[in-house]
């Protein structure tokens, strides 16, 4: 993960470069740092978050017109000062090299063990430090040459930013395995993590891509090939949500996101006349019908969202679903059937294990791919065949909320699409369904309207250690999903199960301290969760409902019950998941956490 901000201007760079940090801070904010090469190396890090960096930074004289900087997501070495980004690297007591990175290399206790050997002293427990004395003990003047020497070394994934004391005004930049952007501004060049990082100071975004390295000057840049050939890459007008940052009258991002979804859904649903294959790409059509089966990959929040998939794409258009966790996906031998249609979810798109698994989906030679993504210009839209845009806008806090309802959106999308192709949609059906999304806006805003009795709740939640969600069904991946929005932002240790299972193991749990919150829409399943509630009561387990308005269902002793709108058909998880997000919002609020930015977690998963 970590994100990554760097500038080469004549003006003074730094409140650039931390402004940038600040909306790089989704990408990890275990410590941060930033450097210049201003008559000499200069840097300050901070295990605290950006904004003290900027404090540090306003005390003592830092400016400089060259610079680079880092917010970190921990992988090698604790959240310490010496861990903390850019690291430098010095020979005959003077610091000459300064390096940022986002990755991990594999065989840095190697190159760490050759350059201890050579005299180089470490200060860090980082595989980023041997990079910085890598470059430090390969240059010879020239940093462009000595960065594609040194990156034909490096095992792993890497997006990294250097600079050398004999050179200033000169970034060098390599990608491989993980983000990396140029920012061409008018004599002044960046590069970043992602476009959001430089929103303000130029829309002008190159994606670099595997294997590039590139020479950022003050009146240009070069971007070098894996071969170390210069190539053109086409520069991009990317309208990065600068907006996305404000926070307008909401405490939380999570919860300014939460209250977005209605708008969210109907920019995803724009434009959406029918149900028809064009909407996912020129080619959908031909690939829709060379199809028999799909798989899904993704990751956490996103891998919900293709769980719940599953059940629309057998029901509704009778096809064979499979939904892999990416990272499971990538590592195992699995049997290949050519004509699945292998479908990757994330908001980011960059998502290290997705990225791979659709690689590795690739290479064992599935033939047909489409994204379901937030991000249009990331490397998973950029690698499948066919992709649907979601139009969640920049999501901000850790916990996905608008971007799982997004996907969601846009899932059904396909299945209809797909069930439609298949001829097992009628216009009758297409209108109907057609006209259930159009609402969804609408039927959200009554959901919203609930906040106030799901804060009653929330209080009497923030008391417990654990709980228990349970559905079934379309809403046994809305309870998964629950689960993981309260233990993720509440620290409450939280777990789901298909209520069925209740009486083969999680049961045993259920005590009076329990809370046992239940997905229960009125569906054709309700009767039977209404047995797996009455399991629960019998036990003294505390229940938390979740009904529709038109269900026979009513608060009682050791029963609460917050009613939704009506049933609202195949659509109702992307209603029901509603309550949860704000039950996990208010009760980590009640607790007193960090909601946004929630302990060891991190927006952006580049890393494996
Ligand atoms: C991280 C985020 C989650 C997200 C997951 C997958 O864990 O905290 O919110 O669901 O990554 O990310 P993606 O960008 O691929 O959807």
């Amino acid at each position: 993960m970590c994100g990554i901000v760097g500038a080469v201007a004549q003006r003074n760079i730094v409140p650039i470069l931390l402004e940038g940090l600040k909306r790089l801070e989704y990408r990890g904010y275990d410590s941060c740092g930033v450097a210049v090469n201003n008559n000499g190396l200069k840097r300050a890090r901070s295990v605290a978050r950006v904004a003290e960096l900027q404090e540090q930074v306003a005390r003592t004289e830092f400016e400089g017109n060259t610079g680079i900087a880092h917010t970190r997501w921990a992988t090698h070495g604790a959240p310490a000062t010496n861990n903390a980004h850019p690291h430098f690297s010095t020979k005959d007591g003077e610091q000459r090299i300064g390096l940022v990175h986002n990755g991990i290399i594999e065989n840095y206790e190697e190159i760490r063990t050759e350059l201890k050997a050579l005299g180089y002293v470490f200060e860090s427990q980082t595989d980023t430090e041997a990079i910085a004395h890598l470059v430090n003990h390969m240059y010879d003047g020239d940093l462009l040459r000595t960065v594609q020497k040194v990156v034909k070394r490096l095992h792993g994934a890497f997006a990294i930013a250097v600079f050398a004391k004999d050179e200033p005004q000169r970034i060098v930049g390599a990608r491989l395995g993980c983000p990396l952007i140029v920012g061409l501004g008018d004599g002044e060049n960046f590069l970043a993590s992602d476009a959001m990082a430089l929103a303000g100071s130029t829309d002008q975004i190159v994606y670099l891509e595997e294997g590039d390295v590139v020479d950022v000057r003050l009146d240009g840049v070069q971007i070098y090939d894996k071969l170390d050939l210069p190539v053109e890459r086409r520069a991009q007008t990317v309208q990065a949500y600068s907006g996305a940052i404000e926070l307008g009258p909401y405490r939380h991002y999570m919860q300014k996101e939460i209250f977005e979804q209605p708008r969210a859904i109907s920019d995803t649903l724009e434009g959406v006349l029918g149900f028809t294959p064009e909407l996912f790409g020129p080619k959908a059509e031909a690939v829709f019908n060379d199809i028999d089966s799909v798989l899904i990959l993704a990751c956490g929040t996103s891998y919900y969202s293709g769980m719940t998939a599953r059940y629309w794409l057998e029901s509704l258009a009778g096809l064979p679903t499979s939904v892999e966790i990416a990272s499971e996906y990538r590592y195992r031998k699995p049997a290949v059937n050519p004509n699945t249609l292998v479908v990757v979810i994330s908001q980011s798109g960059e998502t290290a294990d997705t990225l791979a698994a659709l690689k590795y989906a690739q290479e064992l030679g599935h033939k047909h791919s489409l994204a379901i993504c937030n991000v249009g210009t990331s490397a998973m839209v950029r690698e499948t065949e066919l992709s649907y845009l979601t139009r969640a806008g920049a999501e901000i806090g850790v916990a996905s909320t608008k971007a799982f309802t997004t996907q969601l959106t846009a899932l059904f999308l396909l299945t209809a699409t797909l069930a439609k192709m298949r001829g097992r949609m009628d216009a009758e059906a297409e209108a109907f369904h057609l006209k259930n999304l159009r609402h969804l806006p609408n039927a959200l805003q009554s959901v919203l309207a609930l906040e106030p009795h799901i804060i009653a709740w929330s209080e009497a939640f923030a008391r417990k250690e654990h709980a228990l969600f349970l559905g079934r069904g379309l809403h046994y991946p809305i309870a998964l999903e629950g689960a993981l929005k309260l233990k993720e932002i509440s620290y409450i240790h939280a777990e789901a199960y298909p209520a069925g299972e209740l009486k083969h193991g999680p049961l045993a749990l259920v005590t009076e301290d329990m809370p046992v919150v239940t997905v229960a829409p009125n569906d054709t399943l309700i009767e039977k969760l209404k047995s797996n509630m009455q399991e629960v009561r019998a036990r003294g387990g505390q229940l938390y409902v979740f009904a529709d308005g038109d269900s026979q269902m009513h608060s009682s002793e050791g029963i609460h019950v917050i009613r939704l709108p009506e049933h609202y058909g195949l659509l109702s998880p992307i209603l029901h998941v509603v309550t949860l997000q704000l039950l996990a919002y208010h009760t980590a609020l009640a607790r007193g956490t960090d909601v946004d930015k929630p302990r060891n977690l991190a927006k952006s998963v580049t890393v494996e």
